[in-house]
């Protein structure tokens, strides 16, 4: 879909561990109705930044601007309340509850009206959830804790989706399943997608823009296509992968 303009705005933002610095004055904008996709290797500092949109760890320097709003020092709860909802590396449901319970987590107080018709749409975009409604996450298996962890943040209604690397460590039917899923979310809700991956070339196949991430900058931009195409992104990122 075509690009509207700038939701998110992160501007020469560094952000620190100690004294140790992991984002060297990183520069991204995410459009409304994109999917922008960040890859780069392990350690690049790719889930700090998702991190540092939310506020933990802080930026020690620089500026996010999420819908013209400065977000650099809200309180975390404040940013999530602007309607910018995240499924963290890891997946991080709450294992001892059910996928309702789940669920109901990520529903907000503001939104509570609209709760049936949010879970419904949740299993209308992954069936798999549900017929396991009653089971409890901890027992769900990789991909189904991935769908969960996504359905927990569209509970939240956001106008932003965070997602960090939501197919590590999935079997590629089940990656081609949550891919699916976030192209059909952008193309039918127009919703906005910030993706972290590993998986480069599944990432920027789904990605309108992507950006690459090298020792806590960006090296290079463009569109998916292109970066794609590109010879440094295919040496360094897709050779032996799939293309
Ligand atoms: N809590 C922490 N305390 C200290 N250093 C950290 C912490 N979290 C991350 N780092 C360091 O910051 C750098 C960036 O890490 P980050 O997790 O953002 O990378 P990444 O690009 O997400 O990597 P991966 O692809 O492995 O998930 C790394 O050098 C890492 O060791
Ligand atoms: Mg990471």
């Amino acid at each position: 879909m075509t690009a509207g303009k700038s939701l998110l705005d992160i501007r020469g933002v560094e952000t620190y561990y100690g004294n140790i610095r992991a984002l060297n004055g990183v520069d991204v904008t995410v459009n409304e109705g994109e999917i922008v996709a960040l890859i780069g290797a392990n350690g690049a500092g790719k889930s700090t930044l998702m991190m540092t949109i939310f506020g933990t760890p802080r930026a020690r320097r620089g500026t996010i601007t999420f819908g013209g709003t400065d977000i650099t020092d809200l309180p975390t709860h404040e940013i999530a309340r602007l309607r910018i909802a995240q499924s963290p590396e890891g997946r991080r449901i709450f294992p001892r509850m059910t996928v309702m319970e789940n669920l109901q987590m990520g529903a907000s107080l503001d939104n509570l009206k609209f709760f049936d018709e949010d879970v419904e749409k949740v299993f209308a975009l992954f069936p798999r959830l549900k017929e396991r409604i009653a089971q409890r996450g901890g027992t769900l298996s990789g991909g189904e804790q991935q769908m969960l962890s996504i359905g927990r943040a569209l509970m939240a209604r956001p106008k932003l989706l965070l997602l960090d690397e939501p197919s590590l460590g999935l079997a590629p039917l089940i990656v081609k399943q949550i891919f699916d899923a976030i192209r059909e979310l952008n193309r039918t809700q127009g919703l906005t997608v910030f993706l972290v991956e590993q998986n480069a070339f599944g990432a920027l196949k789904l990605a309108t823009r992507g950006y690459v991430m090298v020792n806590g900058v960006v090296t290079m931009s463009g569109t998916g296509k292109d970066l794609l195409a590109d010879p440094e992104v295919r040496a360094a990122y897709l050779e032996g992968g799939r293309h």
